[in-house]
């Protein structure tokens, strides 16, 4: 990609500046052609980046750059009137749809998209979905720029990017609730609070690396561990017992309806 002129409006956020440091570090943009805004004029982890220009004016803004990054809040938007018409517009924002944007930010080339929590490690799973009148050369440089945070993967249609936006979106999300309620039954056990935090953060490094460095599905894996008959498999049968599909349909079912309602 040659050098674009790339604008990001809520950049030193905490999604927006994951995004921007891995695009900029892997050369997908370029500093010295690259302006972030915000309303406090908060530079936070991209004040390394001595090239970049920040501004809190997002006119100023929209005027210079051909890309813009959209990664305020949901509920920020009202405070953005701008026209946008004629620029490639990537959005993360959950809960706006591409009609929203087409009817706040007028006709501009639309794609939306959905990383999660864990670009800042580079490990996002990213789906993307372009607008109609996105052309190929805009999906490239979309792809790109999601690429250096994580896996890329584009969808068709905007309901797969709602319940995307829960099950990987929101996903980091889930897995912290399920660690966070062993922490506070290992506690309520009378394991030191210290120790139980501990315990579970390790068990959830070793657990995400050596389940994702297999070629076997996780299926496999729990048929795996179902046919040794022992305190494993004890444990996940009460899971099953217990409500875990309901519960899991319930939680990613909720995500979605708030992802595809809207505010
Ligand atoms: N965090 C995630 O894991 C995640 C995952 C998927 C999608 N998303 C989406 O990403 C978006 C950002 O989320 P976040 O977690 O990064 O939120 P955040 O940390 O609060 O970042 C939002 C940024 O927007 C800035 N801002 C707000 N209003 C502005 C305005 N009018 N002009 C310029 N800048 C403005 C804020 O800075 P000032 O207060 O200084 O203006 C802030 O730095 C949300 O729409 C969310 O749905 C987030």
């Amino acid at each position: 990609m040659g050098v674009i002129r790339f604008g990001a409006i809520g950049g030193t956020g905490w999604l927006g500046s994951a995004l921007l440091a891995a695009a900029l570090k892997q050369g997908v943009i370029d500093e010295t052609a690259t302006t972030v805004s915000t309303r406090s004029g908060r530079r936070g982890s991209l004040a390394p980046f001595a090239g970049l220009t920040f501004t809190t004016d997002n006119h100023a803004l929209a005027e210079t750059a051909d890309i813009i990054l959209l990664t305020v809040r949901p509920q920020d938007i009202a405070s953005l009137s701008l026209d946008l018409s004629g620029k490639l517009v990537l959005s993360v924002m959950a809960m706006v749809p591409m009609a929203a944007l087409q009817a706040r930010f007028g006709k501009a080339r639309y794609v939306r998209a959905m990383p999660n929590a864990a670009a800042e490690q580079g490990l996002s799973f990213t789906p993307l979905l372009a607008g109609e009148t996105v052309t190929q050369a805009d999906l490239a440089i979309a792809r790109s720029f999601f690429k250096a945070s994580g896996e890329v993967e584009e969808v068709r249609d905007e309901a797969f990017l709602d319940y995307f936006t829960g099950l990987t979106g929101s996903g980091p999300a889930f897995f912290a609730n399920l660690a966070a309620a062993m922490e506070r039954d290992a506690v309520k056990r009378g394991l030191p609070p210290e120790t139980a935090s501990r315990a579970v953060k390790q068990l959830l490094k070793g657990a995400a690396s050596s389940l994702t460095a297999d070629q076997t599905t996780m299926r496999g894996l729990v048929d795996t561990f179902l046919e040794y008959q022992g305190t494993t498999a004890a444990g996940l049968k009460a899971m099953e017992t217990a409500g875990l599909e309901p519960m899991v349909r319930a939680m990613l079912a909720a995500a979605e309806a708030k992802a595809a309602t809207g505010l």
